[in-house]
């Protein structure tokens, strides 16, 4: 049985404590995503991450330390990059890649020399990692190629009887996976896009950024058919999607369900008999809230899931990513 415990509560910190390290996993709340944890100084119990999960075992995972101080403890030499992304971006959504201490285990990186390491934004969690005195090496909390969950009842949903247990820390404030960071080569590239945007790391760092178009690591972050509902998903421009729904018979039309924000669609849908779901124009709120309606809609008395194109900026990058991998074959 999987225990929920409620993370602002002393008691259950110490609870969840003692299951790390015993070796168990627990569920935990991060300002992006809830993560599978376990303690990253533990093979074994590393292990059980990606049985938990269905995860290929050469994915590697994160490493969450409660401070910068912490890096040094898992890296083979700290770049001096780090000290200026901590002091903008931690705690936050930025997962640095930097050359691995030796004592870090394969199992926590998936065979790799590098280890992905950040400090999350949840004080709970903070509190739980500095009480540790370890990392915390975490996974998405969803099984392999599903929605990432961000509310403790969508872990549970993916996980219940799988892990011992979930601290809840109430819904995620960012709702979409950390931008990852690759600073262990000469020019930093930007292996997965996230909350942090490439322009607010060239402004920080004060040079220029690659995001490659793809790259040879085998990770979730480049597989192309990830973060998906059980239902079909797919993404259509305003117009496409309000012209080819309103095309059908109101029959056909009850059979699918739309996630949209702009109002232009909002007006064209009125009076379909398509089950809607509407998301903010706001890219924070769109973000904060689009796993929650995904994970909703799938449960819906509907086969498809139609989503609409959400805009181009550099802004809504990650939504992007998320969303044409949610829709990939
Ligand atoms: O916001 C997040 O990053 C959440 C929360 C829980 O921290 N975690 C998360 O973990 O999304 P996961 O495992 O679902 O995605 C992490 C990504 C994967 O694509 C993984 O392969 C990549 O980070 N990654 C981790 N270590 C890496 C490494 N050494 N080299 C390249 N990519 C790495
Ligand atoms: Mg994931």
């Amino acid at each position: 049985i999987t225990e929920v415990l409620a993370i602002d509560d002393e008691q259950s910190l110490d609870k969840a404590l003692a299951v790390l390290r015993s070796g168990e996993l627990v569920a935990i709340p991060t300002e992006t995503v809830y993560g599978l944890a376990a303690d990253a100084n533990q093979p074994d119990a590393v292990r059980k991450i990606f049985a938990a999960k269905g995860r290929p075992a050469d994915h590697p995972l994160i490493v969450h330390v409660d401070s910068v101080d912490k890096v040094e403890r898992w890296v083979a030499q700290v770049p001096e990059c780090v000290a200026k992304l901590a002091d903008a971006f931690w705690p936050g959504p930025l997962t640095l890649i930097l050359p691995k201490a030796n004592h870090v285990s394969t199992v926590v990186t998936g065979g790799h020399s590098t280890v992905g390491i950040r400090v999350p934004n949840q004080s709970g969690v903070l509190k739980l990692l500095s009480m540790l005195d370890s990392g915390l090496a975490a996974p998405s909390a969803n099984p392999y190629k599903r929605i990432s969950p961000t509310n403790a009842e969508q872990v549970m949903y993916g996980m219940d009887g799988k892990i011992a247990a979930v601290l809840d820390g109430g819904p995620c404030e960012v709702g979409l996976e950390s931008t990852i960071l690759d600073v262990s080569t000469d020019v930093p590239r930007i292996l997965r896009a996230g909350p942090i945007t490439k322009s607010q790391i060239e402004t920080v760092l004060g040079c220029e950024v690659h995001i490659p178009q793809s790259h040879n690591v085998a990770v979730p972050g480049n597989v192309k058919a990830h973060y998906q509902p059980s239902k079909p998903v797919q993404l259509l421009s305003s117009e496409l999607l309000a012209t080819t729904l309103t095309g059908l018979s109101r029959s056909a039309q009850n059979d699918i369900a739309v996630l949209y924000y702009s109002e232009p669609l909002q007006m064209a849908l009125e009076g379909s008999a398509a089950v809607k779901m509407k998301l903010s124009s706001d890219k924070q709120l769109y973000g904060q809230n689009l796993y929650y309606a995904l994970h909703q809609l799938d449960q819906a008395d509907v086969s498809q899931i139609w989503v609409e194109l959400p805009p181009t900026d550099e802004l809504w990058l990650d939504v992007h990513d998320r969303l044409s991998r949610s829709s990939a074959k």
